[in-house]
């Protein structure tokens, strides 16, 4: 069987709408291997056993691109990625399909071959990058073809998901947006995400703290989740160097400096008085990106 994993991705980063993303140390595995006919998929719920499957979805995708075809295949998951919580589940379906295409036909990866059937299957680039790059990533699509740059941050820092009991599909969390912002809304936006993007390269606090703010998609999509604005409000008094909507949310991305070792602790306290439940994960940037192995 070939086997490939995926990291989770966590989008947006404040103002990055769209744009910004990063790989977190938390990973979905796909196990795939070529059958006599048909298509077996085990280790998911019932709902997903079926063509519609988006990691099968993106397998034939890329097999189409490639000019090339399977007999029938097996997939096996085994997700840790929460569904619908904003750390890119679907994120590692498109990309970890597509890399399964390239694998079982032998074809040497071509990562910009790779994103640019992605983005066929997506089309933001914030999540699909990152997890198949690793790091943090900046990304564009322009005329078909996603331009990037990738690059890391200080290793002093980890990176807290708060992960609430609710589901949040990006569609609902993109429909509420407004379809037109402001000039004075998108100067905020666009100044604010390219300094994150140079301060996090540095691992500049103070400049990290300013800059990850947002006035595209927070201030709607926080009013769905449950203690959004509190949350954020607390991790800032207990000093996180800043927390965002990790994607379309419902999960909370809390950047944090490891020697700041009382904030879990303080958050656990926190939001066990509040409405929902919330589970912590503790995670580091993964620099690597997305891997194949028994790759033949
Ligand atoms: N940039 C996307 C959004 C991330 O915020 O809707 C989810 O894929």
């Amino acid at each position: 069987m070939i086997k490939i994993t995926v990291p989770a991705t966590s989008a947006n980063l404040g103002p990055g709408f769209d744009c910004l993303g990063l790989a977190l140390d938390l990973y979905n595995d796909f196990y795939i291997e070529e059958i006599e006919e048909g298509l077996v998929i085990e280790g998911c719920l019932e709902e997903f056993k079926n063509e519609n499957n988006l990691f099968y979805v993106s397998f034939q995708k890329a097999l189409s691109e490639l000019n090339e075809e399977v007999k029938g295949i097996k997939i096996i998951f085994d997700s840790r990625i929460p569904l619908k919580g904003g750390l890119g589940s679907s994120a590692t379906c498109i990309i970890g399909g597509i890399l399964g295409a390239f694998a079982i036909k032998g074809i040497e990866i071509d990562n910009d071959k790779v994103l640019k059937i992605a983005k066929t299957i997506e089309n933001h680039p914030d999540n699909i990058v990152p997890a198949l790059l690793g790091g943090i990533t900046v990304a564009v699509i322009e005329n078909e073809k996603v331009y990037y740059e990738k690059f890391t941050t200080s290793e002093s820092f980890q990176f807290i998901a708060l992960s609430p009991d609710i589901e949040l599909s990006t569609e609902e969390a993109r429909s509420i947006l407004p379809k037109n912002i402001s000039l004075s809304d998108g100067v905020y936006n666009v100044s604010r995400a390219a300094l994150l993007a140079m301060s996090l390269s540095k691992g500049n606090k103070e400049n990290i703290r300013v800059a990850c703010n947002d006035k595209f998609h927070q201030n709607y999509r926080g009013k769905l989740i449950p203690d959004f604005f509190d949350i954020l409000d607390f991790a800032k008094e207990n000093g996180a160097i800043t927390s965002f909507l990790s994607g379309a949310g419902p999960t909370i991305m809390i950047i944090n400096e490891k020697a700041n070792n009382e904030l879990e602790g303080k958050l656990k306290e926190y939001l066990n008085n509040c409405k929902r439940k919330w589970k912590i994960s503790v995670l580091n940037l993964e620099v690597d990106g997305a891997k194949i192995n028994n790759y033949k």
